[in-house]
């Protein structure tokens, strides 16, 4: 039941393998950015919050090289279709959709005054799509990184964040926070990242207990962040900040939410309850995970789930079953804690667990899953990975 990962240099070869065929050339340019997954702090990132995400070891692979023109010509294992870009020409968003990822990074190098050089690329990910696991911000953090290898040249670690993020906003038309892009660019090898939101500041939190597995349960249920749910709830959150009257979420206090909670109103007091409240689970979070406080961890797990549900919305009923299943399983079956993970409208559950239990906690979360819903979940264990990277430069 527990899916295997597919290793990154076998990733690396087929995307070279499938290069050479598209292109009938050798790929001299290998970039390699990660996916996430958030173990506490979600929707909290454009509210100057704290978020704990770490990079998985899935990651979006972009091979390619030079091709003496000023063209870029993509593929992707999505389609045998060759998008053409024509690199003379500021990027502008157009079809096919996918591709707007790319035209948006290449537009933020380009804004910065570099020329690009036309190049032929193929990409290959091993990133599940529309699972809540950041497909989109290792595809732009690939693609920026693509770019340092072929203009060899290295963009400060934040700098290309945000910049990957630019294009998610302007290119893909999701207004998201900083949480994905900083994932993918700044992970490493058994450390989890710890935002500060308002800072900007990632600080790197060990995470290298061989005792604990984080499993990942894709309900493989979708729903577009761009169709406007994500958009609607960054924009109560704003308006709950300026009827609070305050500059930042962190001088909000519960005392604050509860005392203005009919001027708030419905569900912008709901909305503002979640940010207030997880907020302070996420500081207490990871401080119980320093002190190994499974017992302290596994409801601030359980309670941001619920809020995640009921106060912002976020949350569908297949991501509710699995929290709910995992929630049966308990303490004795090994499940340390669980909830949503990501945006949330479908995606993916993080459960933090024993690892001497995954295996079977696996099993039970697919056949229980799959029992109630008659859909095969995805479940896969993943350990905090190193983030975006140049492969053999
Ligand atoms: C998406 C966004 C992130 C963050 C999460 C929710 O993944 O891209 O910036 O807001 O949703 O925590």
């Amino acid at each position: 039941m527990l899916q295997l990962n597919p290793d990154l240099t076998d990733l690396v070869s087929d995307a070279a393998a499938t290069f050479m065929d598209r292109f009938h050339g050798i790929a001299t340019i290998t970039a390699a950015a990660p996916g996430r997954v958030n173990l506490i702090g979600e929707h909290i990132d454009y509210c100057d919050g704290f978020v704990m995400p770490f990079a998985i070891d899935r990651y979006v692979v972009i091979v390619g090289c030079a091709n003496g023109t000023t063209q870029a010509r993509i593929s992707s294992e999505v389609s045998d279709e060759i998008v053409v870009l024509d690199l003379t020409l500021p990027q502008e968003v157009g079809e096919p959709k996918w591709a707007n990822y790319l035209r948006g990074v290449i537009r933020g190098f380009q804004d910065r005054g570099h020329n690009i050089p036309g190049f032929d690329a193929f990409i290959l990910s091993s990133v599940p799509g529309g699972a809540g696991l950041s497909s989109s911000a290792a595809l732009e953090s690939a693609t920026a990184t693509f770019l340092e290898g072929l203009l060899d040249t290295v963009l400060d670690t934040r700098e290309k964040a945000l910049l990957c993020q630019k294009a998610e906003h302007e290119f893909a038309n999701c207004p998201c926070g900083i949480m994905d892009q900083f994932a993918s660019c700044f992970g490493k090898p058994n450390r989890l990242i710890l935002i500060d939101c308002q800072t900007g500041e990632p600080e790197l939190i060990p995470f290298e207990n061989p005792d604990l597995t984080v499993l990942i349960s894709n309900t493989m249920v979708h729903h577009e962040l761009s169709d406007g749910g994500y958009a609607a709830r960054r924009k109560h959150t704003e308006d709950g900040l300026a009827i609070l009257g305050k500059a930042s979420w962190r001088d909000v206090s519960s005392a604050d939410v509860q005392a203005h909670w009919e001027k708030l109103g419905d569900p912008i007091n709901r909305r503002s309850r979640h940010v207030v409240g997880e907020i302070s689970r996420t500081i207490a979070a990871a401080a119980a995970l320093a002190r190994n406080d499974f017992e302290t961890l596994g409801p601030l797990m359980a309670a941001s789930h619920d809020s995640l549900r009921d106060d912002f919305e976020v949350s569908c009923k297949e991501l509710d079953l699995m929290v709910e299943i995992a929630r049966k399983i308990g303490r004795s079956g090994g499940v340390i804690g669980a909830r949503m993970t990501g945006g949330g409208f479908g995606g993916s559950t993080v459960t933090l667990c024993e690892s001497r239990k995954a295996s079977a906690i696996a099993t039970t979360l697919a056949s229980e899953y799959e029992k109630a819903t008659g859909i095969t979940p995805q479940i896969f264990a993943s350990r905090p990975s190193q983030g975006a990277h140049l492969i053999g430069k």
